[in-house]
C-alpha cells in the first residue's frame, strides 16, 4: 500500500478503532432534527470525534478549515427523502475532494433493491479514480425500506463494497454480527441507526466492538442526544477504552449539563 493510502487510513482509523462523527443526513433529509444549525450542533462535538462524515457544503460552511479533525467526504447522493433513496448517483468530483484534503471518501450502494448496479458502478468508478490519488473509500450500506437487516443481507452487501475496492465499510449492527465482520475482509464500522435511549446506543456500539467491529459512525445517537458532548464521550469510552455500557452511561449521566434552575 502506497504511503498516501496508508497514512490516510490510520489517519480515520486511528490506531485500530475509530469514533466516526456521522453527520451527512442532510444530503437526503434536509434539515434534521439536530443539524438544523449544523455549526453549532458540530463545533463542541469535534474534539472527541476521530473524523467528521460530512458533505462538501457542510464541511464548507460549517467547520473551520483550522481544524485538524480528518474528513470522511460524503460523495453520493442526488435524491432525497420525497424520492426513491437508491436512485444515487456520484455528487462530488475526486478532484473537488482533494481541493477539500478529504481524507476518505463515503459512497452508499444499495445491494438488492432497483438501483443495485448504478450504486455499486458509483462505487467502483469512484473506487478507481480515489485510489489513483492515494484515498480511500467508505462504502455504505444503504438498506431499502423492504430490505431485512439480517446477517445474510449485511455480509452479502459488505463482502461487495469489499471486493468491488472499498477500504472501510460501514454497516448496520444485527444479530449474528460477527458473522458479517468475518466475512468482509476490510474494517467494518456501524452505523447507529435512529435514536434510541443513550444506555441501548452505548449497549449498541458495546455489542458490535465484542463482535469485531472497529468502530462507530454514529450521528443520531449522538446529535440527538440530551447532551450531545457527554453522549460522544461516553460512546469514546465503550470504543476506545472497552468500558461496558453500564460504566459507559455513567461517563454520559456524570457529564450532562444540569438543567436551568
Ligand atoms: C446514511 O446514509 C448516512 O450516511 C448517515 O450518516 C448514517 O446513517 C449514520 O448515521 P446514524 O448513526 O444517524 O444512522
Amino acid at each position: 500500500m502506497d504511503y498516501g493510502m496508508s497514512n490516510r487510513l490510520s489517519r480515520v482509523m486511528g490506531p485500530g478503532r475509530a469514533v466516526m462523527l456521522a453527520v451527512d443526513h442532510g444530503y437526503f433529509q434536509g434539515p434534521t432534527t439536530g443539524l438544523e444549525n449544523l455549526r453549532r450542533t458540530l463545533t463542541p462535538l469535534i474534539p472527541y470525534a476521530d473524523s467528521l462524515m460530512l458533505t462538501r457544503g457542510a464541511l464548507r460552511t460549517s467547520v473551520d478549515p483550522e481544524e485538524r479533525v480528518p474528513i470522511v467526504l460524503r460523495v453520493s447522493g442526488g435524491t432525497s427523502v420525497l424520492k426513491e433513496l437508491s436512485n444515487e448517483t456520484l455528487t462530488t468530483s475526486v478532484e473537488d475532494a482533494v481541493r477539500l484534503n478529504a481524507t476518505a471518501l463515503a459512497v452508499s450502494i444499495f445491494v438488492g433493491s432497483d438501483n443495485e448496479r448504478q450504486t455499486l458502478a458509483n462505487l467502483s468508478g469512484l473506487v478507481d479514480e480515489a485510489e489513483g490519488c492515494g484515498i480511500p473509500v467508505l462504502a455504505v450500506t444503504a438498506v431499502g425500506r423492504e430490505m431485512n437487516r439480517d446477517a445474510r443481507y449485511l455480509a452479502l452487501a459488505c463482502r461487495v463494497a469489499a471486493e468491488l475496492g472499498a477500504r472501510i465499510v460501514k454497516t448496520y449492527y444485527c444479530e449474528e454480527f460477527e458473522k458479517v465482520v468475518d466475512a468482509c475482509p476490510v474494517p467494518v464500522v456501524i452505523a447507529g441507526g435512529k435514536k434510541l435511549p443513550e444506555k441501548e446506543a452505548l449497549e449498541l456500539a458495546e455489542k458490535a466492538m465484542a463482535k469485531g467491529a472497529r468502530g462507530v459512525d454514529m450521528g443520531r445517537n449522538i446529535f440527538q442526544s440530551s447532551d450531545p458532548v457527554a453522549m460522544i464521550k461516553a460512546v469514546r469510552a465503550v470504543v476506545h477504552d472497552g468500558v461496558p455500557a453500564g460504566e459507559a452511561i455513567r461517563i454520559f449521566e456524570g457529564g450532562k449539563v444540569p438543567p436551568a434552575p
